[in-house]
């Protein structure tokens, strides 16, 4: 490996706005290394899952700060384990996307969750996907990938996995709902989403998830050979 590859365990972060695609090409992506994978997305929308069940309101830092803090969960292949039960499914309802978008601007419930995004990094390495796993979480990755889409091409993403799924969309409210999410994320005072200033700009609106896979691949082993 050479001298930017961090000796404590390589990270490439890969973030991007939401339905950019980035779950599906960054799980690849660890997959074809045998890396580790973060969806920190999911650790999120866990906090807000827990906060529905709580009756928590998603500006009530100080119990969304608690709740982040005992979340008791763990990651077992594809299941997410919270308190015993698997999630994985009700964490992908679009209420629960929605809440996490809105606490997920909360300074406190960020910290909180901090640490726990940074154990993920592993022998032999870590693939991280979220908003500010470049920028905030892992500023030492050595490979970052900024992921874009226009709206109206992850609109459609999005549409066809509800669709596929046998759930009802309609795609101009997924249209709307997307841009007012890029806008929380994006204008939010802390760790707002934006491409750090040493990232690759990766627009997939008209490129496949294999060739996004392929080209970030490709970029991984030119920096570690
Ligand atoms: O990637 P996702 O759609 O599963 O993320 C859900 C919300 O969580 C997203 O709207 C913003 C927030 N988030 C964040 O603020 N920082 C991250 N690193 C990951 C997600």
């Amino acid at each position: 490996m050479n001298q930017n590859v961090p000796a404590n365990f390589p990270v490439i972060a890969i973030d991007g706005p939401t339905a950019s695609g980035k779950g599906t090409v960054a799980s690849s992506v660890a997959m074809a290394l045998g890396w580790h994978f973060l969806d920190s997305g999911s650790i999120y929308r866990l906090v807000a899952l827990q906060a529905l069940r709580s009756g928590v309101g998603f500006d009530d830092a100080e119990r969304l700060m608690a709740i982040a803090k005992a979340l008791d969960v763990s990651f077992d292949g594809e299941e997410v384990v919270l308190d015993g039960e698997d999630v994985k499914d009700k964490l992908r309802h679009e209420e629960v996307g929605n809440g996490a978008s809105r606490l997920a601007a909360l300074p406190m419930v960020r910290e909180a969750l901090l640490e726990r995004q940074k154990s993920f990094r592993q022998k032999p390495g870590l693939v991280a996907d979220g908003r500010d796993m470049g920028t905030v979480v892992f500023p030492d990755a050595f490979l970052k990938i900024f992921l874009t889409a226009s709206v109206e091409a992850r609109a459609e993403r999005r549409y066809k996995q509800l669709i596929g799924k046998g759930l009802s969309a309609n795609l101009e409210s997924l249209v709307l709902d997307l841009k007012e999410r890029d806008d929380r994320d994006t204008n939010r005072a802390v760790a707002p989403l934006k491409p750090s200033s040493d990232a690759v700009l990766l627009d997939t609106t008209t490129l496949s998830a294999v060739h996004a896979v392929k080209f970030i691949l490709d970029l991984a082993r030119q920096r570690m050979r």
